[in-house]
């Protein structure tokens, strides 16, 4: 199942970037349209590919061009594959490289395998549960950055960020006591690049399972640490997540709470 999610990742992203150049052309309304576009021709080229290959199994993904935002396949198994089919669209949309494939699957509530795709840079994150993450095929693990201050953490502004009075507060302390901030819009992209050691900390109140159920895993399996803004246990169906390498963990706790 692993090799058939990574793919059906690899896909998706082909469809994104044949349709990004035209996106691109387009400075009006109209690419609004057209991101919602290879946002639906990657979710269903998805959809497809599960229904047909294990038509048991319920689906979750996030859908743009749905009021509600959102597709649910009732499956008849414990299978359910988590998918954002682009996530950084609003990247997407601007032509900024920063956008990705997200495909979970979880059983009994359990996610057991997280592929994250990057199709311009062609980096593939790979996990499955027990067995290590992979970056193209080789591990990775979190960084060894021991204190805040070393750290370069990341973040994302979720859509209605207006109607979260804490984030400019977190936001500015972590400006102040961390090495760097980064806010890149892909929150799936963000916490793979926590699994492989390049950011040391993420965190972001008003993110979605899809958004996160494939990076928390590929970042347990690097061996790094996922918890919710309290550090207790994360329910991916809750909005607030906080990941680090596990090093600077107890630091960005302390801000947060702050
Ligand atoms: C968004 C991105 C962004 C995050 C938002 C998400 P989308 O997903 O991951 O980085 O800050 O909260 O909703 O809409 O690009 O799939
Ligand atoms: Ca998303
Ligand atoms: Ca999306």
């Amino acid at each position: 199942m692993l090799s058939f999610a990574v793919q059906t990742a690899r896909d998706a992203g082909r469809v994104l970037v044949d349709r990004l150049g035209r996106a691109l052309q387009i400075s009006n309304k109209g690419d609004i349209d057209l991101v919602t576009e290879a946002d639906l021709a990657a979710e269903k080229l998805i959809i497809e590919r599960i229904r047909s290959h294990y038509p048991r199994h319920a689906i979750l993904a996030e859908e743009s061009g749905l009021s509600d935002g959102i597709t649910v396949v009732p499956g008849k198994s414990e299978w359910k594959w988590i998918v954002d089919p682009l996530d950084g669209t609003t990247n997407y949309a601007h032509g900024y490289p920063c956008f990705c494939v997200s495909i979970a699957l979880e059983r009994a509530g359990r996610i057991e395998i997280g592929v994250i795709y990057d199709p311009l840079r062609d980096e593939m994150f790979a996990a499955e549960r027990g067995r290590g993450a992979t970056l193209n095929e080789r591990g990775i693990s979190v960084s060894s950055v021991a204190d805040l201050n070393s750290a370069m953490v990341c973040t994302g502004f979720p859509y209605d960020v207006r109607e979260r009075p804490n984030f400019a507060r977190h936001f500015a302390t972590f400006t102040m006591e961390a090495q760097a901030v980064r806010r890149d819009g892909s929150a799936a992209l963000d916490l793979a690049s926590v699994a492989c050691g390049r950011f040391d900390g993420f965190w972001e109140d008003g993110l979605n399972p899809w958004d996160i159920a494939a990076g928390v895993l590929l970042i347990e399996e690097a061996g790094g640490r996922v918890t919710d803004f309290a550090g207790g246990t994360l329910n991916i169906y809750t909005a607030k997540v906080l990941v680090s390498n596990g090093k600077i963990h107890q630091a960005m706790m302390r801000v947060l709470r702050s």
